[in-house]
């Protein structure tokens, strides 16, 4: 029987879980990634609770799942080192390079990115692509700033849309740029930032995954960049 894609993202979710039982000490602080896949993910790490000494959160959705399992979550401010983080994606490369921020929490979670030493993605096969860009890339940008990005963007290339009603854990608003083919996607991420009131692209290429744990119906593919 075809598997569906929660049953994927339950089986991606899990071979993370057991990524963090074996690969990494016990006693370690985790960084936990926000959408539907972590939210798997963080029913899975419920179950190995005891070898986590604690997690940080890339957003408050993320946050209030984990305490809810009784999970501790610490302020990234009082966390040196995080051995590994564990997120989905709305697309990733065969190079590892992704789109994220389908969810909005792109900021926090290229921050935590920053600060742990393995990305591990975690996605369903729908995931992968040739050329990221069919998924509208999101941009967080200062709200006062927003018509002055949307025109920089289309200078760029793309078609700029405000994400109606959405505000970020920020206080910031979410432009998703569409009609992009994304052939150089670090270039394309730094050209971004360097638009004045952008806060964050959610172009993950400049520090793209370490390891992507892929759902297939025949098994979770393990790709490494
Ligand atoms: C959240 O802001 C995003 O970056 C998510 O990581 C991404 O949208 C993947 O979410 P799903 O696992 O729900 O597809």
């Amino acid at each position: 029987m075809a598997m569906t894609q929660d049953e994927l993202k339950r089986a991606v979710a899990k071979a993370a879980a057991d990524h963090v039982a074996t690969q990494v000490p016990a006693g370690s602080i985790i960084g936990v990634g926000t959408g539907s896949t972590a939210n798997f993910f963080i029913d899975e790490l419920a179950k190995i609770k005891e070898r986590v000494a604690a997690t940080v959160a890339s957003s408050e959705a993320t946050r209030k799942r984990l305490e809810g399992h009784g999970i501790k979550v610490l302020d990234l401010n009082e966390v040196t080192a995080l051995p590994v983080y564990v997120d989905g994606a709305d697309e990733i490369t065969a190079g590892l390079a992704m789109i994220k921020g389908g969810g909005g929490a792109l900021t926090r979670e290229k921050i935590v990115a920053a600060v742990a030493a393995e990305f591990v993605c975690v996605c369903d096969q729908s995931k992968l692509v040739d050329t990221l860009g069919k998924f509208p890339l999101p941009v967080e940008t200062i709200p006062m700033a927003r018509a002055h990005v949307a025109r920089a963007l289309e200078k760029l290339g793309g078609q700029p849309k405000l994400r109606e009603g959405f505000v970020t854990d920020n206080g910031n608003v979410i432009l998703d740029v569409h009609g992009l083919a994304i052939a150089d996607p670090a270039g394309l991420e730094t050209a971004i930032n360097q638009i004045v009131g952008v806060v964050t692209n959610g172009l993950f290429a400049r520090r793209p995954a370490d390891l992507l744990l892929l759902a297939t119906p025949t098994g979770v593919r393990t790709l490494k960049a």
